[in-house]
């Protein structure tokens, strides 16, 4: 494997700025920061006036394999990803088949070895079907191997629903990992759907999603994972607030102390009702995207340090689908390739800070997962890497959508910030606008560090 030597670059890590070089050896990172020169046969990348940063954990992305291959793939989606700064991700269960079994998550794991760009790990899905769902798969997971449990508290796209309390509580229980959930009400949202079809029959707006899956349904089940976490000691990480009310039930502080946790997606810190008008059923999602007082509230918690992650949930359907009336038009937007790219413009409105950006987009799901010598600068760990020129502009297009389904929710969007080099496991994935089709990423693992 070549050495890399990153010259002069401005380092983004552990809430500081710094500029320094960083040499790459054997997947890893040899030496970090200060002045010192290049090795002998080393390929220099001059970084001057650019950031270094941990490459971005993407914590939750449905990339489609297996089964849902005519939307995307794991191969797809990951050289999306990597083009756009994200060197590991989390991927979802709600695949055809769900990933319910030990036997299909490391079915899935061979398929990322063949395909995937990035570094992945793979979620193991609770299941309700019989007496006692897959509450045997959930106490045999092997905390070094897979990242998480994650739970369907409310439907959303495939049909790993879990409603029932009693397993529901057993799974809190017995997980041996973080629970993940996606938080929210099936009947509340079952009885707006209703309303709105006295309203307005078949021929739903788009917008409309607001009130369907709305609020209250949101915060009704972020309540309740939140309640049965403290009854149970459960470690729950709760997926995708999309309104202020949740996101007050969150505590203010550092991830590594906390046991219940929370996650916030780009398009809800970035789109608001008033969006629909614009993209209709582009950006119908679960849970969706409601009122701008909403997305200001998120802001503010952001800001409280009461929101953990920022992650995308990239959920790729086909143009056709998505073309579809309301009632038939999947949930779900394509945003893997371009969250660090949002997050760059929010730097640049003075919403964020480029040190709070690597916080909660590389450490905090390394931290929150327990992930092994990843998501930070760090000596020996490895090299997972993305270099920014904040100065270099381009516009999302076809052209560069990078995503199976050839579609985005910010076509049209002209960024000043671009990632001009991603290294996956000290691979360069990633440089002059193309991907390396022969890089493949690693299986993540998760445990304390250096054990
Ligand atoms: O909008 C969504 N789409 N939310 C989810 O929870 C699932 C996802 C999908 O898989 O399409």
């Amino acid at each position: 494997m070549e050495k890399l030597f990153f010259a002069e670059a401005n380092l983004v890590n552990e809430g500081r700025v710094e500029t320094g070089n960083l040499l790459v050896a054997d997947g890893r990172i040899e030496r970090l920061g200060g002045s010192f020169p290049a090795p002998a046969g080393a390929r220099v990348i001059d970084c001057a006036g650019k950031w270094l940063l941990p490459g971005v954990i993407d914590d939750q992305v449905h990339f489609r394999e297996p089964g849902l291959t005519h939307k995307a793939t794991l191969q797809s989606e990951s050289r999306a990803a990597v083009a756009g700064g994200v060197t590991g991700y989390l991927e979802m269960p709600n695949t055809k088949p769900p990933t319910d079994s030990a036997e299909r998550l490391e079915e899935k794991c061979a398929l990322a070895a063949a395909g995937s760009a990035a570094n992945y790990g793979f979620m193991l899905g609770a299941s309700q079907e019989g007496p006692t769902g897959n509450l045997e798969a959930v106490k045999a997971l092997d905390p070094r191997r897979i990242p998480s449990l994650k739970i369907f508290m409310g439907s959303s796209t495939g049909n790993l629903l879990v409603d029932r309390s009693d397993l529901l509580e057993a799974m809190f229980r017995a997980s041996p990992v973080p629970i993940c959930v996606h938080a929210e009400d099936d009947r509340i949202i079952a009885a707006n759907l209703e309303r709105a079809r006295q309203r307005w029959g078949e021929a739903i707006p788009p917008e409309a999603h607001a009130e369907i899956r709305s609020a209250e349904a949101c915060l009704a089940s972020t309540r309740k994972a939140i309640a049965l976490a403290e009854r149970t000691g459960a470690r729950l990480h709760v997926y995708h607030l999309s309104t202020a009310d949740e996101a007050a039930l969150f505590s203010p502080g550092p991830v590594a102390g906390k046991k219940i946790t929370a996650e916030v997606c780009v398009h809800h810190l970035w789109f608001e009702r008033g969006d629909y008008a614009r993209l209709g059923n582009r950006i119908k999602c679960n849970p969706s995207i409601k009122e701008a007082s909403h997305r200001a509230g998120l802001w503010k918690a952001l800001g409280e340090g009461r929101l953990d992650v920022i992650a995308t949930d990239h959920a790729p359907h086909t143009v056709g689908e998505k073309s579809r009336p309301y009632l038939e038009a999947p949930s779900g937007l394509p945003l893997v390739q371009h969250s660090l790219a949002m997050m760059l413009r929010f730097v640049q409105e003075k919403k964020l800070t480029i040190e709070s950006v690597v916080e909660h987009l590389c450490h905090a799901p390394a931290t929150l997962f327990r992930i092994r010598e990843r998501g930070f600068l760090r000596e020996g760990w490895w090299a997972d890497l993305v270099v920014v020129d904040p100065t270099s502009s381009w516009t999302v297009a076809r052209e560069n959508i990078l995503y199976q389904c050839g579609w985005s929710p910010l076509e049209g969007e002209r960024f000043s910030g671009a990632v001009t080099h991603t290294v996956v496991s000290g691979q360069l994935a990633f440089e002059n606008r193309r991907v390396n089709p022969a890089v493949r990423g690693m299986r993540m693992e998760y445990g304390p560090q250096g054990a």
